[in-house]
């Protein structure tokens, strides 16, 4: 069993062949953090660890000797002396803020329980994970906490998430209710974090910590463009290929807070969970709280060790399903080609064209339903406009099927417009509060989705719809963030919890469609990329990483998107030039030699193509094909990061290294270069490999590729382009 509990110490040791994890039950009962990093010997007892809880000036003491202020706690109270932000605020019914839970039992058991309504990882096997669920008792209020803490066997992984349970009469109100916390030792990290906005989401963004607060979250309803809910606290020296990092994601689509704080004293503090703003939970006897769940990743071979191991883990146990374990159909969809204005003869003719290209899957993206012809009406009226298509979706899918392609839709089931059917009916199924003005973000409101009604309704139609088609693939987008939260039926002391159960109630319609209809691609969306986060996932096994298609733009997303998330999972295009976002003109090549990292597709209308460029899409279509497999499954690694200059390099390599497909891109020219030496990484030091690009061969040892570097004649590269010039290289054992 990787977690012993060493009775009289009262030490629980959590650990596999990677990493260790270290709790102690100090002598007040509280659970105290006493390591948690690469493998340790076990023991039968830290105890001699102290955490300098000893009473200095100016600091609280429990229990007339302990500072909890100073102690690194496993999941810290609020207002009984430490000062530093908790993991928690439980308020009783006098109004105190006050609570002291103490350890009251645990259990060990082998595999991982599901959360009941939420995303989680996962095990098959029992024998993958072992877990334990530490109770801890408030006498006062008479409530448990439970904390959950799962590890991986053969990953350097520990989920945690934590639960309320409400035993006694009293009356509670959770008014925060995060899902983990790790107190480390010192302060000598920088942090890392996903944050930009729309159209350049995910960027990679590194901060030296000092005393204070870092912080980053989302208020907006969902996971946002803005920040994405991970964070990584790295070391100075910590490169992409040595040194520790410890990750923190969490699997969760709404409000979140991630928060990193240092003390005068060197302790760093990191908690993750649901973000407070809004949130309040009350607890009657009888009733739970359950927390989504914190991944954390320790890696000390670098940011690639620790984004591999994300990689591992939610492309095999976190998302589930028909798709999880299957190559991804090269798609095209309609949006950029189109937009609003199309009927059924313009979409079968990009259909047609795609089909001979080479492309198998057809995405009618918006504008099919209602009298959608522009974005302010028909969201949520999800019945075909018989006029852009006569035999509606179910004919048009048929049609087609027939030439060859699957047929997939875009849905954005979430929202209404005012101007629309269902809004007519149900004024009172928007969020909006009462006698306030409702903000209108794309024209548009969001539907009250912690009302089952709402989600019932929903559910029905499009249920309908895709029974009555052949529907093989749906986009499911998400296009405002929330405001004036308010349920029109939900009790004043509701109002708190709605946010959260807006986002279970998501989940229950994904549940829903996805257990009815398993063999349905799901590909969740959000403006773009404002919701790619663990929790869509675990439902939707690809994600529209953004709706910048730029190929140069798409450098610094998806590198920074896979930091944590695998390249089968993030949507990229080949679109056309200009770029409709920056304007921007690429080569055709480049803008797949990027895409090719993701889940591969198109998204203009090839007729508009020269016979030249359309020769090309074939010979992309074809060699994705040929090597789909070890761009979807393939280990993959950044190299050069776009961050830091003006080259980016990076690679895909199969199991055995036998086989690697690299990526080199430089986004401006340089006149009068030397030979560029590409050096890669990853590959098997003694083999030998065929390397390839362009017309150029090349005999070379992995030794030779990864320590001198494969020439390229700058030369060359300004012919064949210049800027914004790439290569993508194969190597061969
Ligand atoms: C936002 C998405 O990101 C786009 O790809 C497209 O589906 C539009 N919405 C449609 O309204």
């Amino acid at each position: 069993m990787p977690i012993v509990f060493h009775e009289k110490s009262r030490d629980f040791h959590i650990y596999n062949d990677y990493i260790s994890y270290v709790i102690e039950v100090m002598e007040n009962g509280m659970l105290k953090n006493v390591y948690y990093g690469k493998r340790i010997h076990d023991r039968d007892d830290f105890s001699y660890q102290s955490n300098d809880g000893f009473l200095m000036h100016g600091v609280c003491s429990v229990d007339g000797g302990l500072a909890l202020q100073h102690q690194r706690q496993e999941y810290p109270a609020c207002g009984i002396g430490d000062f530093r932000e908790s993991a928690f605020l439980l308020r009783q019914e006098n109004g105190s803020h006050v609570s002291r839970f103490e350890y009251s039992t645990h259990t060990i058991y082998e595999g991982k329980k599901p959360l009941e309504g939420l995303p989680a990882t996962y095990v098959e096997k029992k024998s993958e994970a072992t877990s334990i669920d530490i109770v801890m008792y408030d006498h006062v209020t008479d409530t448990n906490l439970v904390l959950t803490y799962t590890i991986y066997e053969a990953l350097p992984v520990i989920t945690r998430s934590a639960r309320f349970e409400q035993k006694g009469d009293c009356k509670v109100v959770l008014e925060k209710a995060l899902s983990a916390c790790v107190d480390f030792p010192d302060k000598d990290f920088e942090m890392i974090h996903l944050s930009g906005a729309w159209g350049r989401e995910r960027q990679i963004k590194v901060r030296k910590l000092e005393e204070g607060v870092s912080a980053i979250g989302s208020i907006r309803g969902a996971s946002s463009a803005e920040h994405n809910p991970f964070i990584a606290l790295k070391r100075p020296h910590t490169t992409e290929f040595s040194g520790e990092v410890y990750g923190f994601s969490f699997v969760y689509s709404g409000n979140f807070l991630g928060e990193v704080e240092v003390t005068p004293h060197d302790i760093t503090r990191v908690i993750m969970g649901i973000n407070p703003f809004n949130f309040k939970w009350p607890l009657n006897k009888g009733e739970s709280f359950q927390t989504p769940e914190v991944v954390m990743v320790y890696s000390d071979t670098g940011l690639n060790g620790m984004s591999q191991t994300f990689h591992t883990l939610y492309a095999s146990r976190l998302v589930r399903g028909t798709w999880r374990d299957k190559e991804r159909p090269i798609l095209i969809n309609n949006w950029e080609a189109t937009y609003f204005d199309f009927d059924e003869g313009k979409i079968l003719n990009i259909a047609s064209k795609a089909r001979e290209a080479g492309v198998e899957l057809f995405v009618l993206d918006d504008g099919w339903y209602g009298e959608r012809n522009i974005d302010d009406r028909s969201l949520g009226d999800w019945y075909p406009n018989k006029k852009k298509l006569p035999e509606g979706i179910s004919g048009l899918s048929k049609k087609v099927e027939a030439l060859g392609l699957k047929f997939g839709i875009w849905i954005e089931p979430e929202m209404a417009n005012k101007n629309s059917d269902l809004y007519r009916a149900h004024p009172d199924w928007i969020l909006s509060t009462p006698d306030r003005y409702e903000s209108m973000c794309r024209t548009q409101h969001t539907l009250d989705y912690s009302r089952k009604e709402v989600v019932d309704y929903i559910f029905g139609l499009l249920d309908k719809l895709i029974s009555e088609s052949k529907i093989t693939y749906i986009k499911w987008d998400m296009n405002r963030y929330m405001s004036e939260v308010y349920s029109r039926t939900a009790s004043a002391e509701m109002q708190g919890t709605i946010m959260h159960k807006y986002i279970l109630g998501v989940y229950s319609l994904y549940e829903r469609l996805t257990s009815k209809y398993p063999e349905i691609l799901f590909e969740s969306c959000a403006s773009g990329g404002a919701r790619f986060d663990p929790g869509m996932l675990y439902y939707a096994p690809q994600t529209w990483s953004s709706d910048d298609t730029d190929a140069i733009e798409r450098l610094k997303i998806q590198y920074g998107t896979s930091l944590v998330y695998p390249l089968r999972s993030a949507g990229a295009h080949v679109s056309a030039v200009p770029n409709h976002q920056v304007g921007r003109v690429t080569p055709i090549d480049t803008r797949a030699n990027v895409a090719f990292y993701g889940a591969f597709g198109y998204e203009l209308d090839l007729n508009k193509l020269s016979d030249e460029e359309l020769a090309q899409v074939k010979k992309q279509i074809e060699f994705y094909k040929e090597y789909r497999k070890l761009f979807q499954f393939g280990k993959f690694y950044r190299i050069l990061s776009p961050y830091e200059g003006n080259e980016t390099s990076w690679i895909v390599v199969n199991e055995d290294k036998s086989e690697a497909i690299a990526g080199y891109y430089q986004t401006l020219n340089k006149v009068n270069g030397s030979w560029l030496k590409v050096k890669l990484e990853g590959i098997d030091s003694d083999k030998l490999y065929d390397v390839t690009y362009d017309d150029f061969t090349y005999k070379m040892y992995g030794s030779e590729i990864m320590r001198i570097g494969i020439p390229v004649d700058r030369k060359y590269l300004n012919k064949k382009a210049g800027d914004f010039a790439s290569i993508l290289i194969h190597l061969k054992a």
